[in-house]
């Protein structure tokens, strides 16, 4: 395991109901998030956006949700089944240095994983490449691990790779950016 990348048993921390009264998925996707709908969820962790997704893109849409860790997408699996979901989402088990999905979607939102990432600007690139014209990318970076200036860096990489900046949501904890391809 790369050494900055969190450990598979740290995720199960991610999803509390302290994490849900500060970022809800339910609240921060609608906007972006419609039935029908493709949406990836890259570093996806034990899947709190993935299944929050799968329940607003409903049995039309479809969820991927992409993480390097097989035994965190073995917890979010059975998570997603519990709440009758787990038919919309697929797991996909990516390389450090490669999503590895060609398919075109809507919608990819990255919650705190870009600062895990060795190479961001591949990254930012294969999302580009993944969206189609006119989809979003919702990026969320935790504001006590990652500084101001090293999420510009971030934003300013993906303006290089052809995305354009959209918004800036306010998400408690965080800096957030939706960007346009
Ligand atoms: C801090 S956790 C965040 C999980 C989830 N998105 C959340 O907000 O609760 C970061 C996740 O990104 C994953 N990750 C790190 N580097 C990755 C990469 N290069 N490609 C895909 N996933 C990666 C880790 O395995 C981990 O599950």
């Amino acid at each position: 395991m790369l050494c900055h990348v969190c450990p598979w048993w740290l995720a199960y921390t991610f999803d509390n109901p302290l994490r849900r009264l500060m970022q809800n998925p339910a609240k921060i996707l609608p906007p972006y998030v419609k039935p029908g709908m493709t949406v990836m969820d890259i570093g996806c962790g034990m899947g709190i956006f993935s299944i929050g997704a799968a329940k607003i893109v409903g049995d039309e849409g479809l969820v991927i949700a992409v993480d390097l860790q097989q035994k965190i997408l073995d917890v979010l699996r059975k998570r997603a089944r519990r709440v009758g979901v787990a038919h919309r989402i697929r797991t996909h088990c990516c390389g450090a240095d490669s999503l590895g999905v060609d398919e075109p979607v809507d919608f990819v939102c990255a919650f705190n994983m870009v600062h895990e990432v060795t190479n961001s600007r591949n990254l930012l690139e294969e999302v580009h490449s993944c969206l189609k014209p006119g989809g979003k990318f919702l990026v969320s970076e935790p504001s006590f691990h990652v500084s101001a200036k090293t999420f510009q860096e971030t934003l300013d990489t993906a303006e290089q790779v052809g995305f354009e900046l959209d918004e800036t949501p306010r998400i408690r904890n965080s800096r957030s950016a939706v960007l346009l391809k």
